[in-house]
Parts: C-alpha cells; sequence; structure tokens
C-alpha cells in the first residue's frame, strides 16, 4: 500500500455505506466484494468482461436529470475507484433464503435453470438490473439482457422459460404465427388426451413488486447534488488515480500526464492491463466531468458528449428516429444496429463513445460506421479546441489515432443524413452476439436527386487491418456511375485488390476476410437498389430481397411421463424435482471451493508455464521474483518429498518440468506468495532460459508422418473388408476433422491445501470430479499415506470431464508448496492459464472408405481415426479405444474395420471431455453415411434408415442387443419433428432464396452406458440417521450441476419412505465414502444410487421390528426406539456394477452395461453472404428408461446437446505456428451463448421404456445427446449443399467441424469465394496451425 493518504472513497453496497480509506486504482469491484466484503455470490469466470459471471448492478443519482440510472456491469472490469458515489447491488442483496427471495432468484431456480449454478447469480443479476428498468420486459429485452451471460450446463432454454414469466406478452407459438400452438392444447396433451405433466408451475411464483426494492441511499443523492464538487485522488501500491470535476482541470491533468488513459468504462484500458500486464502510475477519470456528457442536437444533427456510454447512445438514437424525418436518420439507425450487436449488455453500459473512438480498435463496429457517416470528434488540450473528422487519416495504426497524447476528446458529431442519402451497417462475427467481428463495415451512398447515378460514396472496413479502413479506390470507381451489377462487379475487383490481407495476417480467416468485404458490398448493393425501388428511382425487376435470420427464442416442449397413478404422493422418484442448490445458487449463497474464506497465513499459488514447445531448460533464476514484495517461496521439482512425476500406461507425466518442455503451458515451477496479485507478479519475475529442439509436433498430419503415437494403437475387425469391397457397386473414399474443444466449465480449476499441523495430515479442498485420485495423487506426491489426505468436494462449478487427471496433477503441487511452507496454500487459475495448460477435447482426423450398393445398402467400412493426444497420454488410449467400440452407432453394417491411434504432440495434454471419444469417432461415421447419401443423390435419413440396426442384433464386438427403442426413438422423432413436411418446406424455401438456405438433419445415437474398464463400475455409499430423524447421506460422486445429490436425495426419500427434506448431502469426502470412482461415463447415479439404495434398505430393515410394533408411530419415533434399543442407525451401501470388459486381441467383449437410444432433428437457415446460420428448431426424442427426475435429464438432455451444437459449429481453438493457444479467454473461444439457443428446442422422453440393468429403471444421459449436437452441423451442411447446387456444385463434398461461418461461407462457393484467388501455398506462414 501507498504511503501517501488518498481521498475515501465512498459507495454503498447492498444498501449500507461502505468507506474505503485506502482504495487501490488497482483493485477492481470483484476481487473487493469477494476477499473484503466476502460477498462471495459474485463469481469470477473470466475476469475480461466476457462471461457475465460477474455481473451486478450499479445505481447512479444524475443530478442534471435527477433521476437515477440503473444498469447492469462486469464487476471485474469495474475499477473501484470508479464507483465513489455510486451504489451497488449483488446477489445477496436482492433476496436470500434466510429472508424471502428475489422473483428472479426464485423463477431461474425453480425453472430448473441452475446446475452447477456458477453463473447463476449473473443470470439474476442481469435480470434484476433488467426488471429495474422495466417491470414488463419482451422477449426480446430478456435475450439482450442475457446475451452476455455464459452458461456452460444448461443450454439456456430454462433459463430463458424461467424469466419469460416475467413477459406480460403473449409470447408462445400462436403470437408467433405458428399453426400448432401450444395454447391450443394439442402439444400438451398426450396421447391418452390427459395433460402432459409439466416442469414447472409458474402460478405459484412470487409476483414480482416494483416496491419491495432497495432504495437508493439519500446521502448519495446529497453527495451528488454537492455545490462544489472536489477533484479526488486514491494512491495504491502502484498507481495513483485523480478524478478531476471540471473540464479545464481535466485538460489541464492531461497535459500535464499526456501518457495517463482517461479511464471510462475499463472495457479497454482494464483488459490491458490484466492480461498484457500493461502499469500506469497514474490514470485520470473524466467521469465527473459534466461536458463529457452533454448531449446536444441542431438542424444539421446531434453532438453526443464523449462521456456518455453505448448504452445511452444507443437511447438517445432510438428516442432520436421517430422525431425526424426518415431521410433524416438514416446514420442513426444504422449505429442502433451495429450497437445491438457490440459487446454485451454490461459491456455497452458502461464503455464510452470515446472510449470506442479513441481505443481504435481494428475491428471497431462504431468507427466504420462513424467515418462513412461523416462524423467528427471536437477535441480539447492545452491548445484549445478543435474538430477532427473522423475518416481514413484518424485512424493510423493499431490502436492508434491522429489525436495528439494530451488530447480529451469532449463529443462526436453525428450527422443526419440527407434525402438520397443511405447509410448501412453490416458485420459479421464468430458469434451471432457478443463477439467481436471478423469484418464490420459502415456503407453510405448518396444520388444525384431522383437518379440512380452515385454522387458520393463511403465504404470503411473494420478487421481488414490494424485499423479502421476506408476503401478510397473503390468508392473513386463507384461515383458517378449507375447503381447496377455492371458498376458492382467492377467494383469488387478494385476492393479486392484494395484490402489484400497477407496469409500470415492476425486473425487468419484471410481467404474470409477478403471475400466477406464482397458480399457485405453486395447486400449494401442489394439493400439500396430496393430503397430507390420503394422511392420509385427504379423500376428494375429485383433480386430477392434480403431478410436478417429470425431470431425470437418461442416456448418449447418437454415431454416426459407421469408417475405411475398408484406411487405414493411423498415419493419423488419420477418427478421434475428442483436441482437441490438451485435456490442456494440463485442468491449466491451456494459454497464454491474459492468461495472459502480465507485462513490465517494463506498463500496464494501461481504457476510459471513454458513459453516454449518442445526445448531444454538451460537455465531457472527465481532471484528476481524471490525479492518482490509478498513472496514468500517458489516451488521446484526439488522441493518433492515423494513422486515426482505420474505414471499413466507406462508414460511418464512429470508434476514440474525439470531438464526438458514438451509443451508451451507446461509447469516448469510455481510462485507462492501472501496475495493472488503478489504471486502473479512473482511468476512475471521468473526467468527460464530455453534451447529449442528442433522440429516440434503439433498438426496430426506431423504426428503421422513421424509416427510419433502413443502406444498401443488399437484396431477393430467385423466381417471380411477387403472382401466385400470387391463385391460392391461404389466406392467412395472421404474423410473429416475436428476441432477440439476447451472444457470452458464457468469455474476454473480451483483448490485449497490446509496443512493440519500435526501427523503429516492434509485437507485438501478442491473441484474434481474424482476424490480419491486427487487424494492418491497428494498422498503419493508428499510420500505421506493416502490416510493422511482426506479430499472435500462441496461442488463443482462445471467439470465435463476436465476436472479429473490435470486436477489431481495441480493438488499435488499445491500440495507441494503447503508442505513446504507449512501454510495453508490455495491456487484458483486464471481463465487463460486454465484454458492454456489443461488441455480439452481431442482433435481427430477420420479417413474412411466406404462400399456401397445402388440401394443404398453399406456394405463395408475400412476407418482410419486419428486424435490429437498432446503431449501426455492422460486417457487418450481409453479415448481412442471408445471410438472404435462407437463406430457402428446406430448401424448394421456387415464388413467393418477400425483402426485409432492417439498421436504424440507437442501441444498441451489432451483429455477426458463429454462423450469420451464418441462425439468425434460417430462424427466420422454420420458423415460417411451422409456422403454415401450425396453420392447417391438420396435424402440422408432414408440412407440412415436402410443401415438402421434391426431386430435381434449384435455389435461389432459380439455384443446382443435389442434395437427396439432405437428405432422407436428415430420414429417418434420424425413424427414429433414433422421431418418429410419440413424436408419439403426447406427444398421450397431454398428455391425461391438465392442467398439464405435451409437445410434439415436428422441423427440418431446409440451410446454404451458404464466403464470397460471393470474396476470403476463400484461404488459405496454411507448413511446416517440421527436421532432427529434427519438423514445425511454421504455417496462417491461429486455434485458438478448434472443434479446426482437430488437423484440420490430422491434415492434415499423412497427408500426410507420420508420427504426428501429430511435428506441431506453436505459433501463428498474421502473419509466418507473411500476408495471412489469418477463421475463419469454418464454412470455416476446407476453407481451411486445403487449403493445409496442398499445402504438405506439396510437401515430401513433394521428399523422393520420397530415399525412392526408401532405401526402408527412416526418416523421420527421409530428413529428414536432404534436408538434407546441400540440398534445402528448407520450403513454402508456398496455396488458391485457387472463384470465389464473388452479383449483387444480377440476383438470381442461387453464393454457396456446397456445403451440409451436417442434421435435428433435439426433445422436450420443459413446466410450464405455470410455464412452465419440460426437453428430454427430442434425436436430430440431420447429413450432415458424411467426418468428418476426428468426435469435434471431433460437438463442433461438440453445442456450437452447446446455443448454439442458449441463442438461441431461454433467452438473453435486456434494456436499459433509455434505452437502457442491463442484462444484463452472468451472473447476469442466463443462458447454457444443465448443467441444460439434453437428457437424451438423440443424434448420428448421416450414413454413405455424400462431398463433392467440401472436403478429403478433408468438410464444414464449425461454424455450420449452430446453428439446431437452434430444434427445441427449436418442441417448445415444440407443448406450448404443447397446453396452449392446453385453454383452448379453436386455430390459429396467436405466440411469441417467447427462448420463456423467461415467454413459454411466457403463451402457455399458462391461468387463471392471464388472471385479471391488463392493464396499462393508456402508464400508465407498461415496465422494458425490446422492441429
Ligand atoms: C468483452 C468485450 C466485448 C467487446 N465487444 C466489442 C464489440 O463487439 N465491438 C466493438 O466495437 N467493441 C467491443 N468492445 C470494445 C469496447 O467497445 C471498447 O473497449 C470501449 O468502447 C472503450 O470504451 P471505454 O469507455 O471502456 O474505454 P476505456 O477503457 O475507459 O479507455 C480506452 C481508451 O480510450 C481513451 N479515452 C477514453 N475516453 C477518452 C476521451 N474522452 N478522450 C480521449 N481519450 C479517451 C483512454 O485514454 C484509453 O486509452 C468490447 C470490449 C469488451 C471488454
Ligand atoms: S468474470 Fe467478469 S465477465 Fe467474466
Ligand atoms: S449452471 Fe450455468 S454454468 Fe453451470
Amino acid at each position: 500500500m501507498s504511503g501517501k493518504q488518498g481521498d475515501a472513497l465512498c459507495l454503498f453496497i447492498n444498501g449500507k455505506k461502505v468507506t474505503e480509506d485506502h482504495a487501490d486504482p488497482e483493485t477492481m469491484l470483484l476481487p473487493f466484494l469477494r476477499d473484503k466484503l466476502r460477498l462471495t455470490g459474485t463469481k469470477s469466470g473470466c475476469g475480461g468482461g466476457g462471461c457475465g459471471a460477474c455481473t451486478v448492478m450499479v445505481s447512479r443519482y444524475q443530478p442534471a436529470t435527477k433521476t437515477i440510472a440503473h444498469y447492469s456491469a462486469n464487476a471485474c472490469l469495474l475499477p473501484l475507484c470508479q464507483l465513489h458515489g455510486a451504489a451497488i447491488t449483488t446477489v445477496e442483496g436482492i433476496g436470500s433464503s434466510k429472508t424471502r427471495l428475489h422473483p428472479v432468484q426464485e423463477r431461474i431456480a425453480k425453472a430448473h435453470g441452475s446446475q452447477c449454478g456458477f453463473c447463476t447469480p449473473g443470470m439474476v443479476m442481469s435480470m434484476y438490473a433488467l426488471l429495474r428498468n422495466k417491470p414488463q420486459p419482451t422477449m426480446e429485452d430478456i435475450t439482450q439482457a442475457l446475451a452476455g451471460n455464459l452458461c456452460r450446463c444448461t443450454g439456456y432454454r430454462p433459463i430463458v422459460d424461467g424469466c419469460r414469466t416475467f413477459c406480460q406478452e403473449a409470447n408462445c407459438c400462436q403470437a408467433n404465427g405458428g399453426a400448432n400452438c401450444c395454447l391450443n392444447g394439442d402439444e400438451n396433451t398426450n396421447e391418452s388426451g390427459h395433460e402432459n405433466p409439466r416442469l414447472f408451475d409458474q402460478e405459484k411464483f412470487l409476483p414480482l413488486d416494483p416496491t419491495q426494492e432497495l432504495i437508493f441511499p439519500p446521502e448519495l443523492i446529497l453527495m451528488a447534488e454537492a455545490s462544489n464538487p472536489q477533484t479526488l485522488t486514491f494512491h495504491g501500491e502502484r498507481m495513483t488515480w485523480v478524478s478531476p470535476t471540471s473540464l479545464e482541470e481535466l485538460v489541464q491533468l492531461k497535459a500535464k500526464h499526456p501518457k495517463a488513459p482517461l479511464v471510462m468504462g475499463n472495457t479497454n484500458i482494464g483488459p490491458d492491463i490484466k492480461f498484457k500486464g500493461v502499469l500506469h502510475p497514474l490514470i485520470i477519470s473524466p467521469i465527473r466531468v459534466k461536458e463529457l456528457f452533454e448531449v446536444s442536437q441542431g438542424p444539421d444533427g446531434v453532438w453526443v458528449g464523449a462521456g456518455c456510454s453505448l448504452s445511452e447512445l444507443h437511447s438517445l438514437l432510438e428516442k432520436m428516429v421517430p422525431q425526424h424525418p426518415e431521410e433524416k436518420t438514416e446514420l442513426l439507425r444504422a449505429l442502433i444496429q451495429q450497437l445491438g450487436y457490440l459487446g454485451s449488455q454490461q459491456i455497452r453500459n458502461v464503455a464510452s463513445l470515446g472510449g470506442n473512438v479513441a481505443s481504435a480498435y481494428p475491428n471497431s463496429d462504431l468507427n466504420p460506421v462513424l467515418a462513412a457517416g461523416n462524423c467528427r470528434v471536437r477535441v480539447v488540450s492545452g491548445g484549445g479546441r478543435r474538430e477532427v473528422p473522423l475518416n481514413q487519416e484518424f485512424f493510423v495504426g493499431f490502436g492508434k489515432t491522429v489525436l495528439r497524447p494530451d488530447d480529451v476528446v469532449v463529443s462526436v458529431f453525428i450527422p443526419f443524413s440527407t434525402k438520397g442519402e443511405y447509410v448501412r451497417a453490416l458485420r459479421q462475427a464468430p458469434r451471432k452476439e457478443v463477439s467481436f467481428a471478423t469484418v464490420t463495415a459502415g456503407m453510405r451512398v448518396r444520388f444525384s436527386e431522383g437518379s440512380r447515378t452515385v454522387q458520393e460514396v463511403s465504404l470503411y472496413f473494420g478487421g481488414m487491418g490494424p485499423t479502421t479502413v476506408g476503401a478510397a479506390k473503390t468508392c473513386q470507381a463507384v461515383t458517378g456511375r449507375p447503381w447496377n451489377e455492371e458498376t458492382l462487379n467492377e467494383a469488387y475487383d478494385v476492393l479486392l485488390g484494395e484490402l489484400a490481407l497477407p496469409l500470415s495476417a492476425p486473425g487468419g480467416k484471410v481467404e474470409f476476410r477478403r471475400s466477406l468485404t464482397l458480399s457485405l458490398l453486395f447486400k449494401f448493393y442489394l439493400d439500396v437498389l430496393q430503397k430507390l425501388r420503394e422511392t420509385n428511382v427504379i423500376k428494375d425487376e429485383l433480386p430477392e430481397k434480403l431478410q436478417p435470420l429470425p431470431r425470437e427464442i418461442q416456448p418449447s416442449l418437454q415431454e416426459f411421463q407421469h408417475v405411475p397413478k398408484d406411487q405414493d404422493d411423498q415419493d419423488p422418484v419420477g418427478r421434475p424435482m428442483m436441482h437441490r442448490s438451485a435456490v442456494s445458487q440463485a442468491t449466491g449463497e451456494a459454497v464454491y471451493c474459492d468461495d472459502l474464506p480465507q485462513t490465517d497465513g494463506e498463500l496464494f499459488l501461481v504457476l510459471v508455464t513454458s513459453s516454449r514447445a518442445h526445448a531444454k531448460i538451460t537455465g531457472l533464476d527465481v532471484s528476481e521474483a524471490l525479492k518482490l514484495p509478498g513472496v514468500v517461496d517458489v516451488i521446484t521439482a526439488n522441493d518433492i518429498p515423494g513422486k515426482r512425476t505420474r505414471v499413466m500406461f507406462g508414460y511418464e507425466q512429470e508434476l514440474f518440468a525439470e531438464d526438458e518442455v514438451v509443451c508451451v503451458g507446461q509447469t516448469v515451477c510455481a510462485v507462492v506468495a501472501d496475495t493472488k496479485a503478489h504471486a502473479k507478479r512473482g511468476a512475471y519475475a521468473v526467468k527460464i532460459t530455453y534451447e529449442d529442439l528442433p522440429d516440434p509436433i503439433f498438426t496430426i498430419e506431423d504426428a503421422i508422418e513421424k509416427s510419433s503415437y502413443f502406444e498401443p494403437r488399437r484396431v477393430v475387425a467385423k466381417g471380411d473388408v477387403t472382401e466385400a469391397f470387391k463385391s460392391v457397386d461404389r466406392v467412395y473414399e472421404g474423410q473429416i476433422r475436428m476441432g477440439g474443444q476447451e472444457h470452458f466449465y464457468m469455474e476454473t480449476q480451483s483448490m485449497l491445501v490446509v496443512p493440519v499441523g500435526e501427523e503429516r495430515e492434509f485437507k485438501v479442498y478442491v473441484s474434481t470430479q474424482w476424490p480419491t485420485l486427487a487424494q492418491e495423487a497428494v498422498a503419493e506426491t508428499l510420500d505421506i499415506q493416502s490416510n493422511r489426505v482426506t479430499c472435500h468436494v462441496k461442488r463443482l462449478g462445471g467439470a465435463f470431464g476436465g476436472k479429473v487427471i490435470v486436477t489431481s496433477i495441480l493438488a499435488s503441487i499445491t500440495a507441494v508448496a503447503a508442505w513446504k511452507t507449512n501454510r495453508a496454500v490455495r491456487c484458483v487459475l486464471e481463465r487463460g492459464e486454465d484454458m492454456l495448460i489443461t488441455g480439452g477435447r481431442h482433435p481427430v482426423l477420420g479417413k474412411y472408405k466406404v462400399g456401397f450398393m445402388n440401394d443404398g445398402r453399406i456394405m463395408a467400412v475400412d476407418y482410419h481415426y486419428f486424435a490429437n493426444g498432446g503431449c501426455f497420454v492422460d486417457e487418450s488410449i481409453l479415448i481412442s479405444e471408445k471410438i472404435l467400440l462407437h463406430l457402428d452407432n446406430a448401424y448394421n453394417i456387415p464388413n467393418m474395420r477400425g483402426h485409432s491411434a492417439a498421436c504424440r504432440t507437442n501441444l498441451p495434454s489432451n483429455t477426458a471431455f463429454r462423450g469420451f471419444g464418441v462425439p468425434q469417432g460417430l462424427l466420422v461415421v454420420e458423415n460417411m453415411v451422409n456422403d454415401v447419401a450425396m453420392a447417391l443423390g438420396r435424402p440422408a435419413d432414408q440412407v440412415r434408415e436402410i443401415n438402421m440396426y434391426k431386430g435381434p442384433s449384435v455389435t461389432h464386438y459380439k455384443f446382443e442387443f435389442s434395437p427396439e427403442n432405437l428405432r422407436r426413438c428415430w420414429e417418434q422423432c420424425k413424427l414429433k419433428s414433422e421431418y418429410d413436411a419440413r424436408r419439403q418446406a426447406a427444398a421450397q424455401f431454398n428455391q425461391q432464396s438465392r442467398w439464405k438456405k435451409r437445410g434439415v438433419a436428422i441423427i440418431p445415437i446409440k451410446y454404451g452406458i458404464a466403464f470397460a474398464e471393470s474396476f470403476l463400475n463400484q461404488a459405496g455409499a454411507l448413511v446416517h440417521i440421527y436421532k432427529d430423524g434427519s438423514v445425511l447421506v454421504a455417496h462417491g460422486g461429486t455434485e458438478m450441476g448434472q443434479g446426482i445429490h437430488t437423484k440420490m436425495q430422491q434415492v434415499a426419500s423412497r427408500e426410507l419412505h420420508i420427504p426428501t427434506s429430511k435428506v441431506f448431502i453436505s459433501e463428498t469426502s474421502t473419509s466418507s465414502v473411500p476408495n471412489t470412482c469418477p463421475s463419469a461415463a454418464s454412470f455416476g447415479t446407476d453407481a451411486n444410487g445403487m449403493a445409496v439404495k442398499e445402504a438405506c434398505e439396510i437401515l430401513y430393515r433394521r428399523l422393520e421390528p420397530i415399525r412392526q410394533k408401532d405401526p402408527g408411530g412416526s418416523w421420527e419415533t421409530w428413529v428414536r426406539e432404534a436408538h434407546l434399543q441400540k440398534i445402528s442407525l448407520s450403513a454402508t451401501g456398496f455396488f458391485r456394477g457387472k463384470d465389464l470388459y473388452y479383449d483387444w486381441d480377440k476383438m470381442e467383449g461387453q464393454p457396456y452395461a446397456y445403451f440409451t437410444f436417442g434421435a435428433c432433428c435439426s433445422e436450420v437457415e443459413l446466410d450464405c453472404l455470410t455464412g452465419d446460420y440460426r437453428t430454427l428448431r430442434t425436436d430430440v426424442v431420447m429413450d432415458i428408461g424411467r426418468s428418476i427426475n426428468p426435469s435434471v435429464d431433460i437438463g442433461q438432455i438440453e445442456g450437452a446437446f447446446t455443448q454439442g451444437l458449441g463442438l461441431y459449429t461454433l467452438e473453435e481453438l486456434n494456436y499459433s505456428p509455434t505452437g502457442v493457444l491463442y484462444s484463452r479467454g472468451p472473447s476469442q473461444y466463443k462458447i454457444p451463448a443465448v443467441c444460439d439457443v434453437p428457437l424451438r428446442f423440443n424434448v420428448y422422453l421416450l414413454p413405455d421404456s424400462h431398463n433392467p440393468h440401472a436403478i429403478y429403471s433408468s438410464k444414464g444421459i449425461g454424455e450420449p445427446t452430446l453428439f446431437l449436437g452434430s444434427s445441427v452441423f449436418f442441417a448445415i451442411k444440407d443448406a450448404v449443399a443447397a446453396a452449392r447446387s446453385d453454383s452448379g456444385l453436386s455430390g459429396p463434398f467436405t466440411l469441417d467441424t467447427p462448420a463456423t461461418p467461415e467454413r459454411a461461407f466457403l463451402a457455399c462457393a458462391s461468387p463471392f469465394v471464388k472471385k479471391v484467388p488463392a493464396s499462393k501455398p508456402g508464400s508465407s506462414k498461415p496465422w494458425a496451425l490446422n492441429i
């Protein structure tokens, strides 16, 4: 802390005054809330404004209008010092389980919108802030408000449905013109005419009563109205913050300190400080300078204060548009459109207009429109005031403008348009919303009065270089020419020449970006042509009118079965019971690992990782780090008292690299310090020197060429493939590549290791799916017995397979630090570190040769799979095995052969991820079937049906099963989705539409449940009944959002015949249930459910004599009596699962307990001019036996589907040519957001299905539906095929995944793509590797 005395900072948090005498300018609101005030409900998911987990509401009094503004904001980017005079509301401030829930909290929880719950407080606060401003929002308001809040578990549908209950409008299918409306009863009744059960009962919700909200603190109003405000200064350890009150003072300060940034929204400066380590000794905050917020309208346009937030600008423009004739508001409307897509609501609420202009992002959305619209800025500096045009000369380099360092932008002038002038904003981004654009553009054209001759045109692009660029030559070529195709065709050539990009251009996607400039210009051309026609300037026959993609999310159906009529009312099994922690999660009370309070003397650990992909370590110098304030120690391999490596499949993985590094991101050492900030600075100061080793291997092709594999490689075979190829009608060879996937669990890897202080005992609080593995790893590393290590897992904020192996290694490293320092040590990875270090789903290259008959029968396939395993073996071999075990999917192909290999490369080690190889393996299978259909010119569903298992069947590993329910799912899915009619409708649509195409696809799945490694199919439970009748259940499963604790509570409730309210599950602990298996393989409920059931049965039997003696007694009296009779009220249960196995030599076995079946139909609409698409509708039918909890199971289905949709169409990892991961946060890596939810998303649980192999006839469902997200991929492929046929192309074609807008656009092979000359191979290194 600085010795200098600054001002006292005053703000209100949840109605309470907080005064901070030593506010540090480096402190953001988020750590202040969490660490200082212990308000841990607000979560940290990314730290950079990209995930919404930290959303709070800010309220400020505005003296000029005497109103109070409430807005949502990301606490991770809000500097504490900026909040003097503000009132903050966090999730804890709006309601609690102890007092009263806020209706938003209640509705999100009861609508099943909270699974792991890590995103829930942020969702709640985004919705709360909306309701404070608009108690009866529209669906559009809701989707806008939630657009910046990511959820990795739910798939958003339940969150949206919970929030929808606040809408007053009739927002059902009827309101949206659907023929088969949910209100007319048809869809909501089952075959026997009874109403289908619902997931939640809206009628019981608390009403929203705006009068109950916290009032704005009167003291802050007085403060804001004070006539003589003073400059505020805050001094921190390394930074000083000055907040002047007048423009004059601001200009003086800037003149004196030209290098000091002006911080407004901090959305540009904040991420720079945080992620790039930029240090600003002085920060100037102009937030109290009222000239920067003034708005003045004149006859020619409007001057908008540079301090106005983008949301304020948006509302201002929306208010102005209806006040003026349409012809004057062209630019205003273009800006409104662009602002609707710029960042999230939280970002727009704080980011300022001046900040956006001055930041000069190369892909800024506003700047091209402002520039095309002839805007100008008014600046003031010591030298006086002046106006500067926002044009080509304004943007001089990356993040640089012509403004002088001491210039302050006071306002921006936005002119009115004139008659005959048209302005448009166009953009294309990796995700439809909350995503920086790939290419963004502002275009303006003015015609001579009443003619189509161009008088003036202005075209500006973002994303086409280091700055916003103007296409001056193109404009010149068009000026004076008629607005017609001939002019346009010439303009394309000039534009291509003018906006060239080298292959190595940062951001990659060079061909796409270049083609986009053309197709966006074409869009502009068509739109203006329409206008010329509407205004009777031209009479031409027009091409189709381009409409935006549909976007309104409609109510969906979730169909499941009633419990049997004779089931006891108290028995919860089969009912849609809310996740047992949903209320705690929605109130922010739920405790995650990093929410645990700090213990005395606790230290924080930050990893130091390799910056080279393959190199010898020649030196490690920690001396500078050790000198820094707060740094306590640097931990290296030499500090490990026990085993320095973990061994898997005979391959060793070092905890700390000692002599050699094998990937960027490998841990070399770790710094422990008194605070996270100090540990981070320490980690920066560690110096590692390297000597690069030759030829690192990154791609699958490299690995194949160099035979770099983890052994063993596997083969399966059925029939005689070689022979079969001789007698088939046709043979086709194809391939598909699948990119990897980042887990992006919302809670990053987190752990806290506490030395007990005696007898070498350690308590490990860790967010892991497998506490036993973490326990073992810590014990082996510290060379102590497992009985000294207790792992505690309360809950995980998502895991998806990513919190098993790597977590045990991180826990071991943290334990070494705790051992060495004898102090508690916490390690919580930042999002960027987590993404860099922990690996994800394996990228896969799948090649196939298929032989088939002209009637569609597939007779033989030969598959070759290559998975990029990264640098350590991890679970790569098991994953490559599971790929082969699912080689058949739903098809009975008589001759099949599959080879799979896990490639060893110099990338971070890839690991388990929901589906464990099946989503990769099956994509190749389905792509092969799709290719056969395309080669035959037949609909793919017919080829699927022809080859699907029928009657008693045997898999390729000689396992007998009945595919009846697979067929039923398929048929039901076709029926429910109205597949045939919709395919026809799509074909008709495609005939009439050149630039938008629809695609429909239906995909089946057969998914094997349980672990092929027999010993993992076991589970234990421990159940205690206390004297008051309450029951404590412990079992081996971990709660990571999948609802296992809720289901176990239901099991105990049924078996003990008591209400669920008497059953509690506190945590998963290795001291309660030893030697557990991972919560994985969709097997957690099957295994632990049986163990809990057995323990409860034992206890219930023990009470039997007492119950018989006192049949009229209550549970409590029986329990008390049992205690008096000295009957043990504690029992363990154990489940010994089936002896599953697979013999790779004989190629046979029973690797699975049973199959979960399903089918899914999706329809998309694709914009062929940008590659954007929207999923119009998805229908999933799943056979999950008798669901124990339909709301939890439907949640798993929707969540996994959405993760699959992300995998196959959106999520893209990019590595540099030297193996450095670029995509290290939500800004660069896009997981599905609210905008990606299918507009109708119906889920049906197959009725009348039973499963003798699992508890209560249920089936595992955690993983299977992830693959069904591929239905969206195949629907996109179908739409692309329609576009290709317009370009004269037919037959199979390659479309790799993820089918991003880039890939879809290029595959459409439109004339715009063909115009761009292909980059010469070898001309320069591409920006990113295709791993
Ligand atoms: C998660 C996220 C998503 C985003 N998405 C988009 C997007 O889709 N499209 C897009 O275009 N942008 C996007 N942005 C960028 C965002 O719009 C800009 O960061 C923002 O507009 C900058 O404004 P600010 O007030 O936060 O600037 P600050 O960070 O406060 O300041 C930025 C810079 O501007 C200077 N500055 C600020 N005000 C003035 C002034 N009055 N005079 C002179 N200099 C000044 C400062 O000195 C500083 O150098 C995103 C940002 C984030 C964090
Ligand atoms: S933590 Fe603030 S937006 Fe992600
Ligand atoms: S419930 Fe949304 S991230 Fe887990």
